[in-house]
């Protein structure tokens, strides 16, 4: 039976060009160029400029994105972006980039999974083709963490950086078997449970102040691969395929030991999984589709092949998604 498949047409990344490395951190905190290495991977993390904004970083990974896919931003009728560093308390970020793009067609929201958000706002979006409602989605993670930083919390200001990275999804006819181009499954997850692990410590209704990033690492990390691993095995199932058909994981950035312990976990090659976090640390929602842009500009992914994405982040919030590129 046919149906409809979210496929990526193109993608797009954008670093701001300041770089912050760990031996500039040294003079700032009580760290190490070899502490955060040895525990993190991290060597350095891109930091926006003081007049560049979310939205900024996610327009230029956004024309990129279109370039690539060989679309207009009139064609567009659907951005999703995912931040929890937005421009503004409202509007969303995602309408100031329709606005900068110059499109007034559809509809433009955020989404906010923290970690999660670029795997839940390609969910949602893929659900809008499948239902018919869009034909071209702009799907956007951008982040500005170093806003939400405090900088002198040596546990939480050497792990993340600013960035955005954007993917145009395309509606396209499919057979409906796993041979189909596109998103061919995608699991999404929360448990407030464990709000008090990863959060900031100020918001709009309760202390009216921005706050800054505040984490439980030892055990936000203990839950991660677990949570990563059965969520990959969720969307391994729902699309028939087993660990031997992936041909590239496109993890969440988070840390190197995170993405060297779900790939022993599910006894996938390591050469499979697509690393960036040395380059950019954490950049929360944006760290996949910089992964992702990367490893397709430079050949590695190609045509035809399995790509799984994964995240986890605060709430708890994780998710995985399995497309055929
Ligand atoms: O993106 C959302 C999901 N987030 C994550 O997945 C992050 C998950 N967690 C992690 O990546 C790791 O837990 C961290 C990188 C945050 C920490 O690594 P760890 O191996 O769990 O270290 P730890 O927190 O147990 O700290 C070990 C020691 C402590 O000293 P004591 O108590 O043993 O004397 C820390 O105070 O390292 C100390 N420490 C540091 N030392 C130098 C913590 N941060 C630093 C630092 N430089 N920046």
């Amino acid at each position: 039976m046919g149906v409809i498949r979210s496929v990526v047409s193109g993608t797009g990344s954008y670093l701001p060009e300041r770089i912050l490395t760990n031996k500039e951190l040294e003079k700032k905190v009580d760290t190490s160029d070899e502490w955060i290495v040895e525990r993190t991977g991290i060597k350095q993390r891109h930091i926006a400029s003081e007049t560049e904004v979310t939205s900024d970083l996610a327009v230029k990974a956004a024309i990129k994105a279109l370039e690539s896919a060989n679309l207009a931003a009139t064609d567009i009728d659907l951005i999703v972006v995912a931040t929890s560093t937005a421009d503004q308390t409202f509007p969303s970020t995602a309408t100031t980039v329709q606005f900068k793009l110059g499109n007034t067609n559809g509809a433009a929201f955020d989404v906010q999974a923290v970690c999660s958000g670029f795997v839940y706002a390609l969910t949602v979006a893929d659900n809008f083709i499948k239902a018919g409602q869009s034909k071209h989605a702009l799907v956007i993670g951008a982040e500005t963490f170093s806003r939400i930083l405090d900088w002198e919390d040596r546990t939480t200001c050497v792990l993340f950086g600013d960035g955005a990275g954007a993917v145009v999804l395309s509606a396209h006819n499919g057979a409906g078997n796993n041979n189909d181009r596109g998103i061919l499954a995608s699991r999404i997850h929360s448990d407030g449970t464990y709000n008090d692990l990863l959060y900031v410590d100020g918001g709009v209704s309760s202390t009216g102040t921005i706050g800054f990033l505040r984490m439980k690492g030892k055990e936000v990390f203990r839950h991660a691969v677990v949570k990563l691993a059965g969520v990959i095995g969720e969307v391994l199932e729902d699309s028939n395929m087993t660990s031997e058909n992936i041909d590239w994981i496109v993890p969440h950035q988070a840390n190197k030991r995170i993405l060297d312990g779900t790939a022993r976990k599910l006894q996938i090659d390591p050469e499979k999984v697509i690393v960036t976090v040395d380059k950019h640390a954490n950049t929360s929602a944006a760290s996949i589709p910089l992964a992702l842009d990367e490893a397709v500009r430079d050949g590695r992914i190609t045509k035809g092949q399995v790509v799984i994405l994964e995240a986890m982040g605060g709430g708890f919030t994780w998710g995985a998604c399995l497309l055929r590129w």
